[in-house]
């Protein structure tokens, strides 16, 4: 044993015991006669003490050679301190060292290896292994192995089975482009990486599994963001003969079962919005709800009346900000700065203050009566002291600007606590979207999404009127998961293909498989996939999963620290065709 105790073990029941404890060295304070070392490992801090008289000569000079970061083993008593730090669960005692071994050299890190570094970010993703000693990063990666477990640990109750899926395989269409990986053994052909196991696991239901899950690498070739990684985890899952609301039940279970393990918070149920209320109300099918301030749409209140910005507009709508009348002519100029800078773009931003005396001050007062002012505030509740902000223009983009500025507003009252979470399931999206680029319909999901029963004999002629059995979770702003019952009868999957474009040959090409298999029995199924980094950035309380992802890619989609993606020999491309 190179070790009898961890760094974060040792407390003063052990006072009197020999121990032998291995690390790293994170700090040595040297007061000439006195000379401590805290040594880390992952389980936490115990200091080490050296003293002249108490440590032999030679020790001593031993650990003045010592740098940060090397790797050492300390046999030694442990001792009660002399002043305890009640910071740290080792505080109470620590190490009289009677023997010191280098295990291993540290040449001088690059940055410091505390909660607060001195790092850049990219030289902490270089240098990726030594961010990873940070407590804050093993913090955050055994809170992501935490949630697998306790993941796991759900669904084995709810009699879900793990099955793992190929990751060679064709391509899935979830939107993205693929990551292929050519074949050596076929000629100019390619795998693709899954973006998602959608295909197999119907197949799984097929084949009677009835339950399934898997913790599921994906890959998707597409702009990176905060909350996206070229190659991410999703908590992939399939139910077979179960409505929408079974589905929402046990995931909606699964959620707050992760929260209150993990955190101690009992969610409250899940709100619910259809697609459309989420965008009328708020310009975003992923409502952020801690906010509030639902949008109120003006456009009879306020269009003909002679002011062109709102006559010309196919929309006017505004937010009504708690307390807001009290904010400065600066503020609110920063605010139309921000409406107007791309990417948003807004023409600009009317203010309406409903004043705590009940009188109303506007930037548009030329236009409109103290009457017709107040029609706008009572449309939207508005209390004395409110203010009432307002974007008008073309539809999508209005709505856009707004949102942003909703959030923007949102921040700057404090209404986006990190602590507070506000979930929701938004429903009842359209099946289709009209790509103009395309000219052609695409799945707003994936092909596989089923129509709602109604609106099937719609498919054909007003495909953009057929609503979906389509689900997206969210949780304080992000789309946390989403779902759908799926079509498990070949002839709807194939006039689903025909609506989107694809001939016959070509839908039999890509996705026969799946086709044949519904002609053998294919129970009614369904499911649900959430992305695992996001909610491990949610509970964790950041924006980006990155700080979740043990090597995760940079901004530019690439593993600073092996290098890669990178070039591969003449001979490598020759045995794979590829020249
Ligand atoms: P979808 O494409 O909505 O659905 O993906 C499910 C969830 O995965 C997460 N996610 C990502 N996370 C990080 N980086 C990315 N690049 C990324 N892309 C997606 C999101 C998202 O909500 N097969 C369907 C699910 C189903 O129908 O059952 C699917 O993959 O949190």
């Amino acid at each position: 044993m190179l070790r009898t105790h961890t760094c974060g073990e040792l407390r003063p029941a052990q006072v009197g015991q020999a121990a032998t404890l291995c690390g790293w060295v994170q700090k040595i304070r040297d007061k000439g006669s006195i000379l401590w070392i805290d040594l880390r490992d992952r389980y936490g801090i115990t200091q080490l003490i050296l003293e002249e008289g108490a440590a032999a000569q030679e020790l001593f000079q031993q650990a003045r050679t010592l740098g940060r970061e090397y790797v050492v083993q300390a046999c030694g008593v442990v001792v009660e301190r002399a002043s305890k730090n009640s910071h740290i669960p080792t505080g109470e005692v620590e190490l009289r060292v009677q023997t010191l071994t280098v295990l291993s050299p540290a040449k001088l890190p690059p940055f410091l290896i505390e909660d607060e570094t001195d790092g850049s970010e990219d030289l902490r993703m270089q240098y990726r292994y030594l961010d990873l000693r940070r407590a804050p990063m093993q913090r955050n990666l055994m809170l992501r192995h935490r949630l697998l477990q306790q993941t796991r640990t759900y669904l084995e109750q709810q009699q879900f089975i793990e099955v793992e899926t190929p990751m060679l395989i064709k391509s899935t269409p979830e939107g993205a482009r693929d990551f292929v990986v050519p074949s050596r053994i076929h000629p100019g052909h390619f795998y693709a990486l899954p973006q998602s196991p959608q295909t197999f696991k119907q197949l799984l239901m097929v084949a009677g599994f009835d339950r399934y899950y898997q913790l599921v690498k994906c890959f998707r070739d597409e702009d990176l963001r905060a909350d996206r990684q070229p190659e991410f985890t999703q908590i992939d899952c399939e139910l077979t003969f179960v409505t929408q609301e079974t589905i929402f039940h046990i995931f909606e279970g699964l959620v707050k079962h992760l929260f209150q393990c993990i955190k101690g918070i009992t969610l409250e149920k899940f709100q619910r919005l259809s697609y459309a209320e989420a965008i009328r109300l708020y310009g975003t099918d992923k409502p952020d709800l801690r906010v509030g301030m639902p949008f109120i749409e003006l456009n009879s209140l306020a269009q003909g009346k002679g002011f062109r910005v709102f006559d010309e507009a196919a929309l006017v709508v505004g937010i009504c900000v708690p307390g807001g009348a009290g904010y400065t002519r600066k503020q609110l100029e920063a605010w139309t700065e921000f409406v107007k800078k791309p990417p948003l773009g807004a023409k600009g931003l009317v203010y309406v203050k409903y004043n705590s005396d009940g009188s109303i001050k506007s930037s548009v007062d030329k236009f409109f009566s103290r009457q017709q002012l107040s029609a706008w505030t009572k449309a939207a509740q508005a209390q004395p002291g409110d203010m009432l902000l307002i974007v008008a223009g073309e539809v999508q983009a209005t709505r856009q600007a707004l949102d942003a500025l909703r959030l923007k507003i949102g921040d700057a009252l404090g209404l986006r606590a990190k602590e507070k979470f506000a979930p929701l399931w938004v429903v009842d999206f359209p099946l289709l979207q009209w790509d103009a680029e395309a000219q052609r319909y695409t799945p707003m999901h994936h092909p596989f999404t089923a129509p709602q029963q109604e609106d099937i004999p719609l498919l054909e002629e007003k495909p953009e009127a057929v609503h979906a059995h389509a689900y997206d979770m969210v949780i304080n702003g992000v789309e946390l998961g989403g779902g759908s019952i799926r079509i498990h009868e070949k002839a709807l999957q194939a006039k689903m293909f025909k609506v989107l474009g694809l001939r016959k040959e070509e839908a039999k090409q890509q996705f026969g498989f799946l086709m044949d298999a519904f002609e053998y029995g294919a129970p009614p199924h369904g499911g649900i996939a959430l992305g695992f980094d996001r909610l491990c950035a949610l509970l964790g309380g950041t924006d980006s999963i990155r700080a979740f992802i043990a090597f995760p890619k940079n901004n530019a989609g690439r593993d600073v620290m092996i290098g890669a993606p990178s070039t591969i020999s003449e001979a490598q491309l020759n045995a794979l065709h590829i020249i």
